[in-house]
């Protein structure tokens, strides 16, 4: 993985997925090692973030790497009418690596082919998260005890979504059991079911969110993402159209967890959080080990 831009979960292969997985369990165990000191991390943030951005700086600063970047383009010459090309040969003038997210799909592949040192993918329009992705299969290994033979529930937004695009590509090496609940409007994209049919994996649809739990492991819950609607009519529509309650987990398997990349607006109610079923900060705290995981394999440091 050393020096390897990591833009769509498929730049690594399974075996590499699991090393990093291996290696952020060591890190949850001793997350402080001064082990990249020397080293000068870049975050590029076009688009807002909590988790991605001081997750990644997190893992950097407690492995002794420093920190560069912006985390609202505008403070950048971006504002300036600067253009990515130079944003990123320049950036990696004074970096070893650049975590960038970014509002156009493609735009991280653009980088990591004119950039002299690895891009990390922080999440590219309604694309690829690939980090986000390592950290979900990370959290399904650590509360499932395994990864194989998952019956995975995605809720919510699985046009937009780009988590969810980058997990139903890594599980279908995983031989999962997919199951779907989004509005029509909202279903997922032709090219990310190609990859289901072709490893000749079972998939179902729902529109009642009740029907799929009684048979979840994974109950994977995702915001509508407003900001990739281009009519906010069609955003008000389906805005609401799916509501975890705890209630609702009744019939769950008491196995089952709720996962979430976060933020959360209202499809998770607070409710559900006391329930121990509830791991999305968990899941969150996790990106700090995966992605130490990720930053010292792209460095060749582990
Ligand atoms: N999961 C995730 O990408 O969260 P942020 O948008 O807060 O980075």
């Amino acid at each position: 993985m050393k020096n390897r831009s990591l833009v769509s979960i498929e730049d690594f292969s399974k075996e590499e997925w699991l090393k990093i997985l291996d290696l952020a369990e060591e890190f949850e165990k001793n997350p402080k090692q001064r082990i990249l000191e020397g080293n000068v991390i870049a975050t590029l943030f076009f688009e807002p973030s909590t988790r991605t951005r001081l997750s990644f700086e997190s893992a950097a600063s407690y492995l002794g790497a420093k920190v560069i970047g912006f985390s609202d383009a505008s403070s950048s010459s971006v504002k300036k009418g600067e253009s990515l090309n130079d944003t990123i040969l320049t950036v990696s003038n004074y970096s070893d690596i650049i975590v960038m997210r970014h509002p156009r799909e493609g735009s991280a592949r653009y980088a990591s082919e004119v950039s002299p040192v690895p891009i990390i993918n922080a999440g590219d329009g309604a694309n690829q998260h690939p980090s986000q992705t390592l950290l979900d299969l990370y959290s399904i290994r650590k509360t499932q005890g395994r990864l194989d033979n998952i019956h995975i529930t995605f809720v919510g937004d699985l046009k937009y979504g780009r988590t969810v695009h980058s997990l139903v590509i890594a599980l279908c090496n995983f031989n999962a059991i997919f199951h779907f609940v989004s509005p029509p409007e909202l279903k997922l994209p032709s090219y990310v079911k190609r990859h289901i049919k072709d490893a000749k994996l079972r998939y179902y649809q729902y529109t009642d969110l009740t029907e799929a739990i009684p048979k979840t492991d994974i109950l994977y819950m995702t915001r509508i993402q407003k900001e990739r609607f281009s009519d906010p009519i069609e955003y008000e529509k389906v805005k609401n159209a799916y509501i975890l309650r705890n209630s609702m987990l009744e019939e769950a398997k008491e196995s089952m967890k709720v996962l979430h990349p976060l933020p959360r607006v209202n499809e998770i109610t607070q409710d559900v959080d006391a329930n121990p079923m509830a791991y999305y900060f968990q899941q969150a705290q996790n990106g700090v080990y995966v992605r130490q995981a990720i930053l010292t394999s792209i460095l060749g440091v582990k």
